[in-house]
């Protein structure tokens, strides 16, 4: 993102934007739907990391394979509203309000891209979690990046939604009637949601980083290893980030695929849950099975399974014990069997 579009938005202009949702327009793009809820219990609770207090929720079964959600700046968890209700049946979910927006609070640090990330890594250190799938939107999709680049370890796979590689890559978003109302909507949920409250310390902090980051080429993507599975996602009628980011960075992720969601923008989560959702769904059986086969290629499909997420305890009855399970089952449909010929032979009597 870059200053120089962000000098025309000052918090005072922002707020006297008409903040009500864009809804009146036949392109569902050019629409910003209200901001969904997140599931209840919306309580969440806040963990202590790097002096700040970083506020998260988890929905889903408390083992398995955990989906990380991140959102973008100036929002909070509170967007991925539709995608966590989806999902949480299949997934733990955890959502994080990242340094200085939501509900987290900030430092007197500036904050930056390499911190924030440090915050996501102490998140999961704090949770017990030694790795995840990261979903991630705009600023969100940058601190993805970054752990692929950086804490390549911790991630077995990144969906970046409308992520930018460099300062070149960010459009003028105050053309766009849709960015602008969003930054009028944020700057009030922040308001209600934020305990520090201080939004012109955060409006500078972001609109410093948008200024001059992220600033990466093709070296620093080269430090993603191929063993995460990655998909560069974005809208195709993106207002705030231009076409040739999410070309490029696949490129420069040789393994990555990279997705166009037709008709919706920056905010194509909300603009069209249901495709999303379903992006995300197949993206999550194509990176497992991804990550399996690495397992099986490394002969290592049982040794590792704890770095699958917070490991579940095995069903009872997968501990050695399947041909029994099996001699069971055969027993019992052998009786069933039994049971309804005898019960037809004598309704034919
Ligand atoms: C970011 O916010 C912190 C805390 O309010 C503040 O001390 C710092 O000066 C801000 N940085 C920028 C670049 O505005
Ligand atoms: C924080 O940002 C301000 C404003 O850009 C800058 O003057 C200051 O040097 C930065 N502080 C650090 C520690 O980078
Ligand atoms: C991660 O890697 C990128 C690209 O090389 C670099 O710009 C950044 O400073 C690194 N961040 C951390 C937290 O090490
Ligand atoms: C962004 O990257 C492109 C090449 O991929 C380059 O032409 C452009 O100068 C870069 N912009 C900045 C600000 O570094
Ligand atoms: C990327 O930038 C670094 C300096 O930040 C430079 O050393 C490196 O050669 C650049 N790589 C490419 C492919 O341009
Ligand atoms: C499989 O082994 C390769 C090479 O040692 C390693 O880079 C990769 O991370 C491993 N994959 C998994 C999923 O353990």
């Amino acid at each position: 993102m870059n200053l120089v579009i962000f000098a025309l938005f000052s918090p005072l202009a922002a707020s006297v934007v008409n903040s009500s949702t864009i809804a009146n327009s036949v392109y569902p793009w050019l629409i910003l739907p209200s901001t969904p809820e997140l599931p209840q219990p919306q309580t969440g609770k806040y963990a202590s990391i790097n002096n700040i207090q970083i506020w998260y929720n988890i929905y889903g079964p408390s083992c398995g394979v955990t989906i990380l959600f991140l959102h973008g700046g100036f929002g909070n968890s509170d967007y991925w509203g539709f995608q966590v209700q989806a999902l949480k049946s299949s997934y733990q979910c955890i959502v994080m309000d990242s340094r200085g927006q939501g509900r987290s609070t900030s430092s007197s640090s500036n904050i930056t891209y390499d911190l924030m990330a440090t915050d996501v890594i102490g998140l999961l250190n704090y949770l017990g979690i030694t790795q995840a799938y990261v979903v991630g939107w705009s600023d969100g999709a940058i601190i993805g990046l970054n752990l692929a680049m950086n804490y390549s370890n911790r991630l077995i796979a990144l969906f970046a939604f409308a992520a930018n590689y460099n300062t070149s890559g960010a459009k003028d978003i105050s053309l766009s009637s849709v960015f602008t109302a969003y930054l009028a909507r944020s700057q009030i949920e922040y308001e209600q949601l934020n305990p520090i409250n201080d939004y012109q310390s955060l409006y500078n902090n972001l609109t410093t980083m948008w200024s001059t980051l992220p600033n990466w080429n093709q070296t620093d993507f080269a430090k993603i290893p191929s063993s995460i599975y990655v998909w560069i996602v974005d809208g195709d009628h993106e207002e705030a980030i231009y076409r040739d980011q999410p070309d490029t960075m696949t490129l420069w992720i040789p393994q990555s695929g990279e997705l166009i969601l037709p008709r919706t923008s920056h905010f194509a989560f909300l603009q069209d849950p249901d495709t999303f959702i379903a992006a995300l769904e197949r993206f999550m059986t194509q990176a497992t099975s991804y990550y399996i086969n690495q397992l099986i290629v490394n002969n290592s499909l049982y040794s590792s399974s704890s770095r699958y997420g917070i490991p579940c305890r095995a069903p009872y009855w997968s501990t050695g014990r399947s041909f029994f399970r099996q001699i069971c089952l055969f027993f019992f449909r052998f009786c069933l069997y039994i049971f309804f010929q005898k019960l037809f032979t004598s309704m034919l009597m």
